[in-house]
């Protein structure tokens, strides 16, 4: 832990080096504004696809926003064309026992959203209100196909530091352990193909964003609201 002569030192520091960036005081390395700690990941026991690394998470996040969907004619079925989001900091919730139902809390807010709000002023709304950074996806450097990125390089102190995102490949995945498979999108867990961001992220704890279990020929694309904690590493 920090002592307040430690923080205050710190401060006194950041005061000195005046170049500083805007946005919170740095005592913790990365963005966030409480340390992380003793944040850890409720994973179920009865799977090996996720397994938490053994070091405090970079970064502990709330993502509010869509997943997009088209329908395959082939199939019948809705499949993924990617997915958006907004990343907000829950690092100083871990402790609190708001962080256990954050996305929850997260989702109810953005549920109840109207049309044509963004999730980016959603955060306060939840106790979160230090964004991050943007979860969406990029033309894959592979070739083929989309891939993710987290993408902290416009936001708080990482704004303008071009290497502060991550593109990510899936590398685990299970359905929703709660049950609600049908409804919530796959826990993940992905690991850096580039960027210096972090070195994994994990997606726990997903509240909907699943989209219908069947589409019939030439429906639209459709964007299904989510929430989620991003553990990222
Ligand atoms: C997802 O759909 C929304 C419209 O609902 C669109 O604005 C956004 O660009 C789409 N994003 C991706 C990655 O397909
Ligand atoms: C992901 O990274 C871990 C090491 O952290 C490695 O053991 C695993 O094989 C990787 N998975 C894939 C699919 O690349
Ligand atoms: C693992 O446990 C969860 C509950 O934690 C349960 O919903 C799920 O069906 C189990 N999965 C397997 C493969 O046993
Ligand atoms: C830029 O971001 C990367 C990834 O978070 C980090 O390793 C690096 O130290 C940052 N550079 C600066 C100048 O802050």
């Amino acid at each position: 832990m920090f002592s307040f002569q430690l923080l205050s030192a710190l401060s006194s520091a950041a005061v000195l080096v005046s170049a500083a960036p805007a946005g919170p005081a740095p005592p913790f390395g990365g963005d966030e504004c409480c340390s992380t700690a003793g944040a850890v990941m409720n994973l179920p026991a009865n799977q090996t696809q996720l397994v938490s690394p053994t070091t405090a998470p970079l970064y502990v996040a709330v993502g509010v926003g869509i997943q997009n969907y088209t329908c395959a004619a082939s199939t019948l079925k809705y499949t993924s064309t990617g997915a958006v989001a907004s990343l907000f900091d829950i690092s100083c919730l871990d402790k609190t026992s708001a962080f256990a139902t954050i996305q929850t809390t997260a989702f109810d807010a953005w549920n109840a959203a109207p049309a044509g709000i963004s999730p980016n002023t959603l955060g306060a709304k939840f106790g979160a209100s230090t964004l991050l950074g943007y979860h969406y996806f990029i033309p894959s450097p592979s070739g083929t196909g989309i891939s993710p990125k987290w993408d902290f390089t416009s936001t708080g102190k990482n704004a303008g530091n071009s290497s502060a995102f991550i593109v990510a490949a899936k590398a685990g995945d299970i359905t929703d352990p709660t049950g609600n498979v049908a409804v919530n999108v796959d826990w993940l867990t992905l690991n850096n193909t580039q960027g210096s961001l972090a070195s994994k992220v994990f997606r726990i704890d997903t509240v909907n964003g699943q989209p219908p279990s069947s589409c019939v020929a030439g429906s639209a694309d459709i964007s299904v609201k989510y929430t989620a904690k991003y553990f990222l590493y």
